[in-house]
């Protein structure tokens, strides 16, 4: 492999890449504003120019190129040495640097970037530390650009991230540069705005505090926020996320990047889609029918009430009358692991038990953006990962519409919800109506009245499981926090449930021992061999010291 020598280091690099993309694949840091590896490159902030020596095609000897290169441009070639710690580069560093913070308003306290700006770390790591500009700054307007995106036009630094964005990514070229030298910058086309499915994307590629997002305004300091790793849990994407969380509360969720499914990007019905999870109205303690509704100090003794109660009444249905006369709806918006430990429940008492596949939401058709970004039609995250595993346990596996026509004749059935909005067609709570019903969900609907027993289910975010998305691509994801309340996962549940059946006590859910034991099932092999898991967060130490005032 060619290699490359930067600040005396020797960096390896594949043929095409520049000498920017080679460092950071290094974890070689060399400072870039206008960079962005979805974009193309356009060598216009100017942060990253660097002393480079290459060698002479005719003689073979080391000669330096005259002016400093800027190295997210410059291609990266055999043998060639880069200092970007010459007094030459760190003077244009700083020059930049002095240059940028010329007309910024310097008001990190109230910007919701502080924290996670590059305009404020690379001052503090390549800056002056003082400013020598004394003369008035301009001032340039707020503008509302989109249904979701502020910007603040004084904090932008002119590195055209956005609009390149807008053209390469989205094709909707919403914005703009307008105007030229001090009064430079970013508008939308006059009477348009910012409105496109993966808008969001732009407050993420932004590098300094210029364009917000408004759903995160004002809302938390980034330094407060934990990140947890996890998938989609609304479309068939599979996008990889980072859910961010502080005290048991989302806060925002952004891309994870993955260049084998979403990149960097993420849909704003995604980014957005997770305000159901903090609904007031989320069902939290288990519900008996005829009885009276349980108070939070008993919750434990009305999930042994409840529990009780679903396994009486699948064990007394197919006593009176045969095997073959319960079933399972799992809903696709479950997890791999949820679906396996729910329908091992159910055939313990049922071998024959019908089992099936929840209703699958589709909302149009898959639309693929320029820029390769494929928004899902399919409104459910693992309707493939749900089939494959009821499919293991045999007999056939229904679809929500198969089921419903055969609800009426069975005599007890466990149907299981999760959805983010209304999800109950009338024909399946007709179906429903004089069917002894276990419903496990997350949010009120029609129902919940109908029900023998409720229990309450968790969301994607409380819990910890695998989905395997449009692709068939199976990923794992992590929890970020417990359940609301007294709420528990399905899988959890579903332990519990064999637990109080078989009279023991009920395993701890683990995710990655029931993957084990899942991946024993022909079939299921995919659950130990082609699972993607993903890399825990590298942890950043700071380099400040902290000085008690
Ligand atoms: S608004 Fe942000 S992304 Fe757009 S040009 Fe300004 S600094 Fe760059
Ligand atoms: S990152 Fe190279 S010029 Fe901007």
């Amino acid at each position: 492999m060619p290699t490359l020598t930067i600040n005396g280091k020797e960096v390896p690099f594949s043929p095409g890449q520049s000498i920017l993309q080679a460092a950071l694949d290094a974890e070689f840091e060399i400072p870039h504003y206008c960079y962005h590896p979805g974009l193309s490159v356009v060598a216009s902030c100017r942060i990253c120019l660097a002393e480079v020596w290459q060698k002479n095609p005719k003689t073979g000897e080391l000669q330096q190129i005259p002016k400093l290169v800027p190295t997210c441009q410059q291609p990266a070639a055999d043998g060639m040495v880069v200092h970007t710690d010459s007094p030459k580069s760190i003077a244009n560093q700083k020059a930049v640097m002095e240059y940028l913070l010329i007309n910024h308003p310097v008001d990190c306290p109230v910007c919701d970037k502080a924290g996670e700006c590059h305009l404020q770390d690379y001052s503090y790591q390549y800056g002056r530390g003082q400013s020598r500009f004394c003369e008035s700054k301009i001032k340039q307007p707020k503008k509302d650009v989109g249904p979701n995106i502020l910007l603040y036009s004084d904090r932008c630094i002119m590195c055209t991230r956005c609009v390149r964005f807008t053209r390469e990514v989205t094709g909707t070229a919403e914005l703009i540069v307008e105007g030229r030298g001090a009064m430079e910058q970013i508008d939308v086309f006059p009477g348009r705005a910012l409105d496109n499915e993966l808008s969001g994307n732009v407050a993420d590629i932004c590098p300094v505090g210029a364009l917000l997002d408004k759903d995160f305004l004002f809302q938390q300091r980034v330094w407060f926020l934990e990140k947890t790793p996890s998938i989609d849990g609304i479309t068939a994407s599979g996008d990889n996320i980072w859910i961010e969380h502080h005290d048991d509360r989302v806060y925002r969720l952004k891309p994870r990047t993955n260049l084998e499914v979403n990149k960097w990007w993420i849909t704003d019905e995604v980014r957005y889609g997770w305000k159901f999870v903090h609904r007031e109205d989320r069902l939290t303690l288990p519900r008996i029918k005829g009885m009276d509704p349980f108070e939070p100090e008993a919750a434990a003794g009305a999930y042994a009430a409840a529990y009780r109660a679903a396994n009486a009444l699948l064990g007394n249905a197919v006593k009176s009358k045969s095997e073959g006369t319960t079933g399972l709806l799992v809903s696709p918006m479950l997890s791999c692991e949820d679906a396996y430990l729910l329908a091992t429940w159910v055939r313990s008492i049922d071998s024959k038990a019908v089992l099936a596949v929840g209703p699958i939401p589709r909302q149009g058709e898959d639309k693929t953006f320029p820029g390769g970004y494929t928004v899902r039609a399919e409104k459910a995250p693992n309707a493939r990962g749900v089939r494959m595993v009821l499919e293991s346990f045999g007999g056939g596996v229904l679809d929500a519409a198969g089921f419903t026509a055969k609800a009426a004749s069975l005599s007890a059935v466990v149907v299981t919800g999760n959805y983010p909005s209304d999800w109950v067609t009338p024909e399946l709570a007709k179906a429903l109506a004089s069917t002894g019903l276990i419903l496990i969900d997350t949010l009120p609907g029609p129902l919940v009245e109908q029900a023998e027993v409720v229990l309450p289910g968790a969301t994607w975010i409380e819990k910890s499981g695998s989905f395997m998305n449009a692709e068939g691509r199976l990923q794992s994801f992590r929890r970020a926090f417990h359940p609301v309340d007294f709420a528990k996962s399905e899988a959890q549940l579903a332990l519990d449930l064999a637990g109080d059946r078989e009279g023991r006590a009920p395993g701890v859910f683990d995710d990655a021992a029931v993957r084990t034991e899942m991946s024993r099932r022909a079939g299921l092999e995919a659950m130990a061999k082609a699972i993607f898991h993903p890399e825990a967060e590298a942890v950043v130490e700071p380099d400040m010291v902290f000085v008690e005032l």
